[in-house]
């Protein structure tokens, strides 16, 4: 029986896989977070991963709070880098498998094609360089897959879908930024996508491929093309404008352009992806009522 432990668990992706894992038999899962393990903590890391075996860990903990980063650096490289080393040094000589994720963010953005896993990384903000940070230690160990994402939602935690949902129930004309552009992801997607991984290479039906791969939906848009779709899905009847990145002051640097291509996961592991707005639309239902 293969063991899988998951850690931050109580996140978005965390609680998605959760639910996907319900359809896996066979499997044992260990659910953990920062209150049962706080992985910034590399004593407690050794200790629980020698008294609990594990052939995986999918690696769900993160710092995410992008604009905070630019002043709180520490906290974000300790959870989002440091971290990382103490679960890789916990599986050092070992076969467990790391699966770890990392952001559209660790790009510049000055791209107009698709990144792939090729692409030189350049992260414009504290946050993108503490997911970069991360990305180099669990490359240390051989067994690890770093699965870049972007712009995540689902029906927990806060997200862009349930802000825009919040905000539109107030009925004042909403200004979202029309000039970023990438893919959302729908965490239950990608958590799927991850145990289907597993339960391929598993099953042997797969090799397992190290290194790093690039996940999000499939399609291409804005953040105000995606706000428009969220409030025509929702019924609501809020207005929406479009306006630049630089009318909107934030504290963390974007990138303009962070579209990911996922051809290699695809490839690789056979997975089939759906469009963004077909995601929208299943994550919508679970949440119409619960906003
Ligand atoms: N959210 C996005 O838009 C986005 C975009 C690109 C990539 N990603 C990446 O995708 C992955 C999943 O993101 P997500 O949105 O599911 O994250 P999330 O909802 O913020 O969940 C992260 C979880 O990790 C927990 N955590 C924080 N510090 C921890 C520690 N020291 N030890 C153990 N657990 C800890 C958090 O607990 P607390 O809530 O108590 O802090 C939370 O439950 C992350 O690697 C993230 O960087 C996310």
């Amino acid at each position: 029986m293969a063991v899988i432990l998951v850690t931050g668990a109580k996140g978005q992706l965390g609680n998605e896989i959760k639910i996907s894992s319900k359809n896996y038999f066979g499997y044992e899962f260990i659910f953990t977070d920062i209150d049962t393990l706080d992985i910034t903590d590399g004593r407690k890391v050794r200790k629980f991963i020698s008294s609990n075996f594990c052939d995986w860990i999918i690696n769900c903990s993160a710092y995410n709070f992008v604009d905070k980063a630019e002043t709180d650096y520490d906290k974000a490289i300790q959870i989002n880098g440091f971290a990382i080393k103490n679960l890789v040094d916990a599986i050092k000589g070992t076969d467990s498998r790391l699966i770890h994720f990392s952001t559209d963010y660790v790009f510049d953005g000055n791209a107009n094609v698709p990144y792939n896993e090729k692409s030189p990384a350049n992260p414009l903000s504290a946050y993108g360089k503490s997911k970069l940070e991360g990305e180099k230690y669990a490359l240390q160990h051989s067994a690890s897959m770093i699965i870049r994402t972007s712009w995540l939602y689902s029906q927990f935690g806060n997200n862009f879908v349930k802000s825009i949902l919040n905000k539109g129930k107030v009925n004042e004309p909403l200004n979202v930024v029309f000039d970023q552009t990438g893919t959302p992801t729908y965490a239950a997607d990608l958590a799927d996508a991850v145990l289907l991984i597993i339960s391929k290479v598993v099953r042997n039906q797969i090799a397992f491929n190290a290194g790093l791969y690039h996940y999000s939906n499939e399609g291409v848009c804005s953040w105000y093309d995606f706000a428009t779709e969220i409030i025509q899905e929702s019924g609501l009847k809020c207005r929406i404008n479009p306006i630049l990145s630089k009318d909107f002051p934030s504290a963390a640097k974007r990138p303009v352009y962070s579209v990911l291509d996922k051809s290699k996961i695809k490839e690789n592991y056979g997975i089939e992806i759906p469009h963004w707005r077909s995601s929208l639309k299943r994550c919508m239902k679970l949440l119409k009522g619960t906003t």
